[in-house]
């Protein structure tokens, strides 16, 4: 995993410069570059910017810094994050703030995008200094992220991070640069968008959306179509590439709904910018289910038109 996750801090993480949160967070500019230098001791401590996909526990001492900092947790994609904190010194007085967010926060984008995920971002996003620290906390997804400005030298905190299995995954984030995903709406309303970070080759192996719903399990297969949209909104997948990690920000490549489980008439994409992704908006008047496949495009699979 490790291989995949020093992917991560070269292709994304590498072009984000910026870190900067939603309106009225007095974060400051951080420079991510330093992720790349800063590994986690035999002790488990950390540096200012630390990507983990390891239960266990990771401390972090400020030296002083005055840069906004980051400890970005990965799980599988059916996995939900545990973060508990063990101990919590980062006052008020001296500046210091410690903020959970439920998801990632990549140069001005979120993940999960507010469109998909069940929470709004004030629920999403907590800070807290002083006495009153952060106890425990589950994330939504795959994802989530601690973000910390902690002036003081010797204040800091110590987390714990443990994964759980997520009984009906939805949103996520897939360290891999080939691999196959069936996403389902397990008949709710909610739009959930799995995000490869990666340029990818997309290839429909299975679909049904928009067609079966909540009575009768089985309809006959009625192909593939872009119109989707009706008074209700419609249940749809869209396949989109984007440069960075919102799927509010991306492009979207095409829409599809209806069902056909024959890979061989269902389309491929090429998506060519630094990340690919999948999301299926649903209604809650249907069962929902895509399977596809993920695999790098190679250079003759991309045309111009492709590229981001
Ligand atoms: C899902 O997304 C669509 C379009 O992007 C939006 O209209 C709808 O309100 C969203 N549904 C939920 C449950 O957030």
């Amino acid at each position: 995993m490790m291989r995949y996750l020093t992917a991560i801090s070269i292709c994304v993480l590498q072009a984000m410069m910026v870190m900067s949160l939603p309106a009225s967070i007095p974060f400051q500019k951080t420079d991510i570059n330093i992720l790349q230098r800063n590994k986690r001791s035999a002790e488990g401590y950390i540096g200012c910017m630390h990507m983990t996909s390891f239960p266990g526990s990771l401390q972090y001492i400020s030296d002083g810094t005055l840069d906004t900092c980051g400890l970005y947790v990965i799980g599988e994609p059916d996995q939900i994050i545990e973060i508990t904190f063990l101990d919590f010194d980062v006052k008020c007085e001296t500046g210091g703030l410690v903020a959970v967010f439920d998801g990632w926060e990549l140069q001005n984008e979120l993940f999960p995008s507010v469109y998909d995920h069940p929470h709004d971002l004030t629920e999403r996003y907590k800070m807290y200094c002083g006495e009153n620290g952060p106890k425990m906390f589950l994330s939504n997804q795959n994802v989530a992220l601690i973000q910390f400005r902690i002036p003081q030298p010797g204040e800091g905190f110590r987390v714990m991070v443990d994964f759980k299995h997520n009984l009906q995954p939805c949103n996520a984030v897939e360290m891999f640069q080939e691999g196959i995903v069936t996403m389902k709406n397990y008949g709710m309303r909610r739009n959930c968008t799995t995000v490869i970070i990666f340029p990818e080759k997309v290839n429909l192996l299975n679909v049904d959306v928009g067609v079966t719903s909540q009575t009768k399990h089985f309809e006959e297969e009625v192909g593939l179509t872009d119109k989707c949209m009706n008074v209700g909104g419609g249940d749809y997948l869209q396949i989109m590439d984007g440069i960075g990690l919102d799927p509010s920000m991306m492009i979207t490549k095409d829409i599809v709904c209806g069902s056909n489980s024959n890979n061989a008439n269902n389309p491929t994409y090429i998506l060519g910018c630094q990340n690919s992704a999948v999301r299926m908006v649903s209604s809650g008047d249907y069962h929902n289910t895509v399977t596809f496949m993920y695999s790098p495009p190679t250079v003759d699979d991309i045309s111009e038109q492709d590229m981001c």
